[in-house]
């Protein structure tokens, strides 16, 4: 970088570009440190991607604004990327094949452009983190914003620099398996989530060391795909589109998020990713976007699939002019094949292309890319295995969990009481069922079960016996089968199966304690794991019964990416823990929250329905018609959930007190301070979430019976008080409504209940006036 600074002062860009092109390598062969990487001006990067615009050739721009999948090493690609046919490539894991596929575009292709290397890091990159759902279920930003910034860290260190999240998809259908990649179904929660998985991610500014590039994805309306079907449409009205789908996305805007994926779906008719309006009008114009936007995978070809484009050349210039600046492909892409020709036909400007390549070359500037192709190989491996990582996933782990139901405080286990365990269940000993989806960097050696946990932690006078009792499968297979790594367990005959269920069942008979560890295997959840009920798959309910039905204490726990129809157990199991996918040190926090070592403290980031016929269910619809036979809607079953969004119980209880608003009435742009009393009425420590429900009571719009307007997760000692405060602002009372067709903040009157779940009781009102 210094070089490029004295150069630009000096001589043209162009002498510049090919003495520092000559210093890249020559530094890149002594794997230098990062070091310090302060911020670059905007005009300073501007100038030097204008710089470098000018010199390429058409067809190098055109292959900047292509990304392909790549697995393994590379070799197969490396006489495109010398060619300058690519400006990225996803999927490469192991650094020392990085770096050889870097050296083939800096040292091989004419203008020395280094690629920027992609890959899905969700929820850790060697270190697995719980699942995003569950990481919101911590309802703590700060802890988010650490586990991705730890991600971020350990993903540049092996030569990523960009991943493709956070997913800020609001999700309110739980058939839809992609619920786990995100917040829940909640704009506020979402946003707040947002917003720290992208400093986690980018740090400080984009292109501070030890970061990556975030992409806020899939822009917009994926969650709410018809029927819960991956990739299928939305339909999403305009309402719902400003307030419930695009907040998240806004938050990530404004925390600076680098890149943003166009979704795979059709958006009210119209394909995300040859949407103009969407790209282009909201997007740039309204959210003020201003890095650059990847289609979702293969998403440009698909615009044919969706009988939208004509051919593929038509698919190209629609993303193109839509506003997509590259492409996710698979081989050769659409944009890589066709606009050379388009160009030359006078279909696209040289302009177009230029401004569609200029944020990607912006991007490249600001990570350093020019002045540091390369990782240190030896620092990769340190970092990799860094042991406080580890820590932090479990503590994540930890605080992530939610404690649905806990009879008779079963929970924690007094060590002295059971002596002889039995640990059940399909997922008590599988390592890849306590990672959950989207892990490819991963060593599955270094991940805890439960099973594995309780022999290592428990002491010498406690006996676990573990039986499996069932196997779980899809129907149809999954495509990550054939990605995911993992030990993969042969299909059991049926006469096997009969066994292994009636051994579980006897394990449970003489033992003094059942721990049933069950739920959804690793690819029964996320992308393309869709499902049209939610009960427990397999014969893990038939399981769970006949072991209750042994009289022995039970305890479910539950690993699973959504919420699953456990109607039953609610009723008749003592205690549920939902763990989610826990991560690298999971099963070691899940024994921590059985054994008292670490208390649950998590809340629910959705509503939980009692089945599958009450989806979609969530708190936050509007009040219509006959409000008192709300929770009656349906004839045969109440119409409330199983438990409400916000809700999670802990081993200490907490009461809210002394609800104060700081004026009864303000002005239409005024903000009131609102402050309440949360106390640990127990003899134990715990987290409770305090949180703040908003309601307007008539205006433009009919607005829903509450929305979560605040929330803050306080840490009390036993009977420990404290007072939280917060802050509702005039943004907080503004929506869009489609009355106007604008965004509006009436005046009316308003409700706040502020409690521990979104059934929240203590209340107060204020007026607006105008
Ligand atoms: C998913 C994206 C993901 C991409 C690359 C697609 O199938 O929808 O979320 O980032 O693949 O792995």
């Amino acid at each position: 970088m210094k070089c490029f600074r004295y150069f630009s002062r000096i001589f043209s860009w162009a002498l510049a570009v090919s003495v520092c092109a000559l210093a890249v390598s020559m530094e890149a062969q002594n794997h230098p440190a990062l070091g310090e990487r302060p911020q670059l001006g905007d005009s300073v990067v501007l100038q030097r991607a204008n710089s470098l615009l000018r010199q390429m050739t058409s067809d190098e721009k055109i292959g900047q604004m292509s990304q392909i999948f790549v697995f393994g090493s590379g070799l197969s690609v490396e006489e495109r990327v010398r060619a300058g046919q690519l400006g990225s490539v996803l999927f490469m894991t192991e650094p020392a094949q990085i770096n050889r596929l870097q050296h083939a575009a800096v040292d091989g292709s004419r203008l020395h452009i280094p690629l920027l290397f992609g890959l899905d890091v969700i929820h850790g990159f060697r270190t697995v983190f719980p699942v995003p759902i569950g990481m919101a279920a911590s309802w703590d930003p700060s802890l988010v914003e650490k586990a991705q910034s730890i991600a971020a860290e350990e993903a540049r260190s092996a030569g990523v620099h960009w991943t493709f999240a956070p997913m800020l998809d609001i999700a309110r259908d739980p058939r839809w398996g992609r619920i786990i990649e995100g917040a829940g179904e909640d704009p506020y929660l979402g946003s707040a989530m947002a917003a720290a998985q992208v400093r986690g991610f980018q740090g400080p500014y984009l292109g501070a060391p030890g970061h990556i590039i975030a992409c806020a994805k899939h822009f917009a309306g994926y969650g709410a795909a018809e029927g819960g079907r991956d990739y299928d449409g939305s339909d999403i009205s305009d309402d719902q589109l400003w307030n419930v789908y695009l907040p998240p996305f806004k938050s990530a805007i404004d925390a600076g998020v680098g890149t943003v994926m166009s979704a795979y779906m059709d958006l009210n008719g119209v394909p995300a990713t040859g949407n103009k309006w969407l790209l282009r009008d909201v997007l740039r114009d309204q959210l003020h976007f201003k890095g650059f936007v990847v289609s979702d995978a293969m998403a440009v070809n698909s615009l044919t699939t969706h009988g939208f484009a004509k051919d593929q050349q038509d698919a190209a210039l629609r993303a193109l002019r839509a506003g997509v600046n590259m492409e996710m492909g698979l081989g050769k892409t659409a944009y890589g094949t066709t606009l050379a020709e388009s160009l030359k036909a006078g279909k696209i400007s040289i302009k177009q292309i230029n401004d569609a390549v200029r944020p990607i070359l912006e991007a490249k500037i600001r990570l350093g890319l020019f002045e540091h192709p390369y990782v240190d190989e030896a620092v990769a491996k340190t970092t990799l295995n860094d042991p406080n990582h580890r820590i932090e996933a479990m503590h994540s782990a930890e605080q992530s969990a939610v404690l649905l139901r806990n009879q008779d405080g079963l929970l924690p286990l007094q060590a002295s009481r059971y002596k002889s365990i039995a640990v059940l269940g399909p997922l008590a000993n599988s390592q890849a069922d306590t990672n959950g989806s989207w892990v490819f960097a991963n060593d599955f050696n270094e991940t805890a079960t439960v099973l594995d946990a309780l022999q290592r932690q428990a002491g010498t006078d406690t006996h676990f016996e573990f039986a499996q009792g069932v196997q779980i499968a899809r129907k149809f297979p999954s495509p990550f089968d054939s990605i995911l790594k993992g030990k993969k367990q042969a299909p059991w005959s049926e006469s096997q199966a009969a066994e292994e269920f009636a051994k579980a069942v006897q394990t449970a008979q003489h033992s003094d304690l059942v721990l049933m560890i069950m739920g959804e295997a690793q690819v029964m959840s996320g992308e393309s794991a869709s499902r049209s009920s939610l009960e427990l798959p397999g014969k893990q309910q038939q399981l769970l019964e006949a072991v209750v039905a042994t009289g022995k204490p039970v305890v479910l726990v539950l690993l699973n990416g959504r919420p699953l129809d456990i109607s039953w157990a609610a009723e008749h199991v003592p205690s549920i823990l939902e763990a989610w996918y826990p991560g690298t040190r999971g099963g070691d926090a899940i024994v921590n929250l059985l054994y008292g070592k670490a208390t649950p403290g998590g809340k629910l980031p959705f509503t939980w329905p009692r089945n599958v016929g009450q989806v979609p269910i969530f708190y936050a619809h509007n009040t219509t018609h006959a409000p008192e036979a709300q929770d009656k809607r349906y004839w045969n079953e109440a119409s409330t959930p199983l438990y409400p969004f916000g809700f999670g119980l802990s081993y200490a209880a907490f009461s809210f007190s002394n609800l104060h608003l700081s004026k009864p009435e303000v002005k239409s742009d005024e903000s009131l301070d609102v402050s309440v009393d949360v106390e640990n009425t127990s003899d134990v420590p715990g987290d409770e979430v305090v949180q703040l429900y908003l309601h307007q009571q008539y205006g433009s719009s009919s607005r829903p019976v509450r929305e979560l307007k605040g929330f803050k997760r306080v840490s009390l000692s036993a009977h420990e008080k404290q007072t939280a405060h917060f802050t509702l602002s005039k943004s907080d009372r503004t929506y869009w409504t489609s009355a106007t067709r604008s965004w509006v903040t009436d005046a009316s009157k308003f409700d706040v209940w502020v409690g521990g779940d979104s059934t929240a009781k203590l209340h107060e009102t204020f007026s607006v006036r105008p």
